[in-house]
């Protein structure tokens, strides 16, 4: 993969639901822009320094355009506010190229899509991939009311539209997602995916582990996740900076190393997109991110400096 940045016009934009901005990316230059598969996501540069990643909601067969879902957070740290005030139509910004952390498995005989509010960006794009190639999937929306949800009548319209099922909080209780129900007994071709707020997909990838599903066929991918900096304090050598740092009780082991004027490169600063990944060379991390697998985490080899912390005294980092 490239690391080069695509310059990028927008092509159409539209506010739905209230908070989301609804985006059409093509090439500013008139250029091909890169294939990309459902579950894509792209780091959009919104400013300097500031990039967060967005995934691709459109039709993957759909050529040289992007779309994409940008909720207004009320928490935002410059990110979706710049978006939303910047991106407006013919305004151009750079993007990375698509880069796919919550690819589909292509063999599956059934495919459980669930979504909570945002999080189905990348369950729209997967859903139109499963539609083209005939596979059999149903796709779940759980928001608290329709007014408040972006997507909705185009789901409803869409030619999988007969996949589609939508829940919403204040509607009538027979369209509330029964989870139980609509996971059913875990079967040996049955895939389960799931994105949205990190509360809402504890308890979707809980609800599976219960009902007995294979950690192998539950995908996920958060987008938000709260840093949790509770624990200890520990000492950290950053080899290449030359530098030991103390990490205090309380604080981020990220804060820490900027404090000593040690750059760490950043984006998401809540353990979702991987950018911040640092080799270890000696000492045991404890992992708190969302970003490397259970086996990466076992191996202990790299660490995810933004929210991570340590589980021996001393960590030596290769940074
Ligand atoms: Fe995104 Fe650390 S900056 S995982």
């Amino acid at each position: 993969m490239s690391d080069a940045l695509l310059d990028v016009v927008v092509r159409t934009c539209e506010v739905q639901g209230g908070e989301v901005l609804v985006l059409e990316l093509a090439a500013a230059h008139g250029q091909a822009l890169p294939r990309f598969a459902a579950g894509a996501h792209v780091d959009l540069h919104v400013a300097p320094g500031v990039v967060r990643q967005y995934s691709l909601c459109g039709d993957p067969a759909r050529a040289n355009v992007y779309r994409l879902g940008v909720l207004k957070d009320a928490q935002s740290r410059g990110g979706s506010s710049a978006v939303h005030a910047q991106l407006q139509q013919g305004a151009t910004t750079r993007i990375s190229a698509p880069r796919n952390l919550f690819p589909l498995v292509t063999d599956a005989q059934r495919s459980l899509l669930i979504g909570g509010g945002i999080g189905i960006t990348p369950l729209i794009a997967m859903a139109h991939a499963l539609y083209a190639q005939g596979q059999a999937f149903e796709l779940h929306y759980r928001g608290r009311s329709r007014s408040r949800c972006a997507f909705v009548e185009e789901l409803l319209a869409a030619p999988f539209a007969g996949h589609v099922f939508t829940h919403f909080s204040d509607e009538g209780a027979e369209q509330q997602l029964n989870l139980a129900q609509v996971l059913g007994p875990p079967a040996a071709g049955t895939h389960l995916y799931t994105c949205g707020p990190a509360g809402f997909m504890d308890w979707v990838i809980e609800g599976a582990r219960q009902q007995g599903y294979d950690a192998a066929h539950i995908h996920y991918e958060y987008f938000q996740a709260e840093v949790d900096n509770s624990g200890q304090g520990f000492e950290v050598q950053a080899v290449r900076s030359g530098k030991t740092v103390q990490v205090l009780p309380g604080q981020s082991l990220l804060h820490a190393l900027r404090a000593e004027g040690i750059a760490v490169e950043v984006s998401c600063e809540q353990g979702v997109c991987g950018t911040c990944l640092c080799d270890v060379i000696e000492g045991e991390p404890e992992h708190r991110d969302h970003y490397l697998t259970d086996e990466e985490k076992q191996s202990n080899e790299q660490i995810v400096v933004c929210c991570s912390r340590a589980r021996s005294a001393r960590l030596v980092l290769d940074i």
